[in-house]
């Protein structure tokens, strides 16, 4: 059933449509009576102005929101679901732009004859949403959230905004995969509640009910940002599809700025640890816990130490392993905003010891503390890792995109994906210091499909060898690459329409630079069309790569993870073809295959 809006006027409103009523310059009532399984569709303007929408069941306020109601085009709908409301008289109450003196203000947004009400809706297939990473089914998306696994689930949650493509309304969204390729849309997990919207936090699995709330309840942190930032709990019984707050929330309240709250059990001390971002003061408090309610403030980390720049946000730590050596090292994420080697966003890290209580980084040659950044890319941000990844495995994903212009992306429906999966370990480098390496999950070799290009070995000098890549452009791309003579090597993917990402690795400088000013759409914003750099920490002039190309990204890999590097583009129409040239004397590269990928 499809039913279109009924402009009312001044005649009384007697239910069966959606009835709208101008009740002002600025002020709109938009009026439906709710029925299970019907969804209202919100007419929204991608860039339009923001309205704040009351939404009253029966006359009473249920919730505020923030909508860009349709001004003078629609670019989509989002759905409201009236399930939760059937039986009821749901009213929008929309405050539109305020302060014109236009009477006619609010009655000239094109929204009004565009609101419906439908058993179904559905969202146009866009060019650039991946084949293979997760993004939201509609909304913005920014960070991953209190992501864990649990008999065979992967459960990944982000903030999401249901209502709109650009950042606004915090939630919890969810999503989970049985293979951590393929995911499956889930209901809203947290909406926001009066303490605010539900911002960035972690989840774990309470196996030994330390809480109370039972045998392996799901405990999610969140924080609760409304006038300030405060932490909140959530409580799942059904392994995680379905939360109720913890009736005494906030569990942690502080006066400060201070957000996104990361768990993890210590077994040496037998405690619960809780990190939180003190995004301003640049620093990550550590509160311990054995109940999981009740909080104490053990230590903080961080003042004057790494990247000062911006915000810190997003901490997650855990321990990680060398495996050529067997020896482990706590590893400290610490995301943020702006301050990335490339402008904007990023994740730096910290290595060092752990006590239960209190984080020392290990020193530099010069007895300084080093910066260093998880990935060279400019789109991944706000990476955490799984709660109980099997295997003791460190699994994380990371948000592919960067606040610099994540808003203004050429997508319209959804904004933003999530990295590949990765697996974490330590490497030493030439300088003596641990560094952590990540690779594509294991799970991502179910990807690799059947070979489109392949060189055992092939010397290339100037002029370039080209090999094709799959029509659909979907693919990943192994190679090593021996300079021998050459100066710089360059690895060039490339699309009829003349767009290009040019990649070159300079032996001498052990550097791979990513240039995407040629990608495809880059005028969206100026901070995108620029180079990053990745340092190959090899010294030998040869590299080996894994690259994986999606829609609108490319993750660059060292072999053994000893760099990541990841890059949102939109060409204009897929790469099809890969070329490699060399300059100033021949290089070699042997074993490249190009593999499609296998959906
Ligand atoms: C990081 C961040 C978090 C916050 C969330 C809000 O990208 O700013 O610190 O919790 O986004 O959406």
């Amino acid at each position: 059933m499809l039913c279109s809006a009924m402009l009312c006027g001044s005649a009384a409103w007697a239910g069966g449509e959606v009835a709208i009523d101008y009740l002002g310059t600025a002020n709109t009532l938009v009026r439906v009576e709710a029925t299970a399984g019907q969804y209202l569709l919100i007419p929204v303007e991608d860039n339009g102005p923001e309205a704040r929408v009351e939404v009253m069941v029966d006359g009473r306020l249920d919730r505020t929101i923030v909508v860009r109601v349709a001004n003078s085009k629609v670019d989509y709908k989002v759905p409201m679901d009236l399930s939760q409301y059937a039986g009821h008289t749901v009213a929008l109450n929309v405050y539109t732009e305020a302060g014109r003196s236009n009477g006619r203000d609010a009655s000239s947004y094109v929204a009004w004859k565009h609101f419906e009400v439908s058993d179904s809706y559905s969202f146009a297939q866009e060019q650039y949403r991946p084949a293979y990473h997760h993004s939201p089914a509609y909304g913005w998306m920014n960070d991953p959230n209190g992501m864990f696994y649990k008999d065979g689930v992967w459960h990944l949650y982000y903030q999401w905004n249901p209502y709109g493509s650009k950042w606004q309304n915090m939630t919890w969204g969810h999503s989970t995969s049985t293979d951590l390729i393929h995911w499956q849309s889930q209901p809203t997990a947290i909406e926001a509640n009066g303490l605010g919207a539900v911002f960035s936090g972690s989840s774990v699995i309470d196996a030994r009910n330390n809480a109370g709330f039972g045998n392996d309840a799901i405990l999610s942190f969140y924080t609760s940002a409304g006038a300030t930032q405060q932490q909140s709990l959530a409580v799942s019984h059904d392994g995680g599809i379905t939360f109720t707050n913890y009736p005494a929330n906030p569990v942690i309240c502080q006066t400060t700025e201070a957000r996104d709250p990361n768990l993890f059990y210590h077994e040496e001390s037998g405690k619960w640890v809780l990190m939180l971002a003190h995004a301003l003061d640049h620093e990550m408090q550590f509160f311990t816990s054995t109940d999981l309610k009740h909080w104490t403030l053990a230590s903080a980390f961080g003042k004057g130490l790494g990247c000062q720049d911006g915000v810190w946000e997003c901490p997650d730590m855990f321990r990680l392993a060398d495996p050529t050596t067997g020896e482990q090292k706590w590893v400290l994420l610490c995301n943020i905003n702006p301050g990335g080697p490339f402008g904007g966003s990023a994740t730096q890290y910290f290595v060092g010891e752990f006590d239960g209580t209190k984080f020392i980084p290990d020193l530099d040659a010069n007895g300084q503390v080093p910066t260093k950044w998880m990935d060279w890319g400019k789109d991944n941000y706000a990476t955490v890792s799984f709660f109980n990844a099997p295997e003791g495995r460190t699994t994380v994903i990371g948000w592919m995109s960067n606040w610099q212009y994540a808003p203004e992306v050429p997508t319209m429906t959804y904004r933003s994906a999530n990295t590949l999966p990765r697996d974490l370990s330590l490497f030493r480098g030439a300088d003596g210091q641990y560094y952590m390496a990540s690779v594509p999950s294991p799970e991502c070799d179910a990807l690799r499909g059947a070979v489109v290009s392949k060189a055992n070995r092939k010397r290339i000098n100037a002029k370039s060898a080209s090999f094709a890549l799959p029509a659909d452009g979907l693919c990943e791309i192994r190679l090593t690459i021996d300079a021998d003579r050459a100066e710089s090597v360059d690895l060039t993917l490339s699309n009829v329409e003349g767009n290009y990402v040019k990649m070159t690795f300079d032996p001498k400088a052990a550097t791979l630079t990513f240039d995407r000013t040629h990608s495809g759409i880059t005028d969206f914003n100026e901070q995108f069309p620029v180079n990053s750099v990745a340092p190959t920490f090899n010294a030998d002039g040869t590299v080996s790569l894994r690259i994986f190309v999606d829609r609108s990204s490319v993750e660059v890999f060292e072999a053994a993870g000893r760099f990541a590097l990841t890059n949102t583009v939109f060409p204009i129409s897929p790469y099809t073809s890969l070329s490699i040239s060399a300059t100033g004397g021949k290089a070699t590269i042997t074993n490249l295959h190009v593999n499609a990928i296998k959906l």
